[in-house]
């Protein structure tokens, strides 16, 4: 209502005239979700938000709507007909070490210029945009949705969720899902690379007088081997910021910090068109890096990595986390601990 109310005085005001046409948001309707706008309202806070055509297809697609009335679009993202991706499998400590530094590095940067948009990619998150304490709360509260999508895959999946009492969230971040962790769980550890980014949110867990979470850094690699044991452990857009062989690792020590009957429920990207590893190419700077850098771990490499640490698989969801995108899938993983 808020940002409906923020989009409608934009828009009349005219301080910004808007890129998206109503036309365009009215053929959006029909196309994407085959029906008309319920009303002009709607069609103006679209009008006033999306900055371009790839932010209203965007829109329209990963709206719950959209998934619902296509769920094939979903499950035909890949046909089985995709080749394998190249990626070199890397085990030498030292090399894994100089793969995590260089991710740190890269991390603490994006903490101290981009905190909250390197969470969250939309530009009301940028630095220059965020600073209004109405948009703090909004990218706060984005948090409560993943711990209604925890619950309800617990509970889809018969494991009562009281019984799990500690829990561990690994790649923390800015602490945005921490807080609504540590209204389900006793005790929560928040566990993250960037002593930048867990700064913030250690203001935020102190502003909000939470007293049951407990941050930590991850500042060398052999940290993620010593991890508390806990009942529950969650981690979502984190992974996919590592090359694999780093990612790999992390799922092996996540697996490991369960206690038994303990469940982790963790998100990765497993597959994309035309994605390649090699450890040569990524450090000469070879490969093609973003600013904030996307990999991938194939799913077998992902059951390989929950089995050898005695998790037994429950369930794989397909869960669009990266964006709809031509071949790619992204995966959240249900384990449980033997
Ligand atoms: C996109 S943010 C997501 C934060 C949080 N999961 C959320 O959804 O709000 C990714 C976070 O993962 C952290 N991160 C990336 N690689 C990591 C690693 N290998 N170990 C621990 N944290 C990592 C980053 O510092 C960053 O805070």
């Amino acid at each position: 209502m808020h940002n409906l109310f923020q989009a409608l005085k934009k828009f009349t005001n005219k301080q910004e005239v808007p890129v998206i046409s109503r036309e365009a948001v009215l053929w959006g309707y029909r196309l994407f979700l085959d029906r008309d706008p319920e009303d002009e309202k709607i069609i103006l806070e679209k009008m006033a938000r999306l900055k371009n055509r790839k932010d209203l297809r965007q829109d329209f697609i990963q709206s719950d709507e959209f998934k619902m009335k296509n769920p094939s679009y979903l499950s035909t993202a890949l046909s089985g007909n995709e080749p394998e991706m190249k990626i070199e499998e890397i085990s030498s400590e030292a090399e894994l070490q100089i793969l995590f530094k260089h991710i740190q590095d890269s991390w603490q940067h994006l903490g101290k210029t981009e905190p909250y948009w390197s969470v969250l990619t939309s530009d009301k998150f940028l630095q220059a945009n965020i600073q209004n304490t109405n948009t703090i709360a909004d990218f706060y509260e984005s948090g409560e949705h993943d711990v209604s999508r925890i619950l309800e895959t617990l509970e889809r999946n018969q494991i009562d969720f009281t019984l799990l009492k500690s829990c561990l969230e690994y790649g923390c971040g800015v602490g945005r899902i921490t807080q609504w962790l540590a209204k389900v769980f006793d005790i929560v550890y928040g566990y993250d690379i960037s002593q930048e980014h867990l700064q913030i949110a250690k203001q935020h867990v102190d502003s909000k007088n939470i007293q049951n979470i407990f941050l930590h850094q991850i500042e060398k690699l052999n940290d993620v081997e010593c991890l508390p044991k806990v009942d529950f452990i969650y981690s979502v857009i984190v992974l996919q910021h590592n090359p694999p062989p780093i990612i790999q690792f992390i799922i092996r020590q996540l697996i490991k910090a369960l206690n038994p009957n303990g469940v982790a429920l963790f998100q990765v990207p497993t597959y994309k068109l035309g994605y390649e590893f090699s450890l040569q190419e990524y450090l000469s700077g070879k490969a093609k890096r973003g600013e904030v850098e996307m990999h991938v771990l194939p799913q077998n490499q992902v059951f390989k990595a929950i089995r050898q640490e005695g998790g037994k698989l429950l369930e794989v969801i397909e869960d669009g986390c990266t964006g709809l995108r031509y071949k790619e899938m992204s995966n959240t993983f249900l384990v449980q601990k033997e």
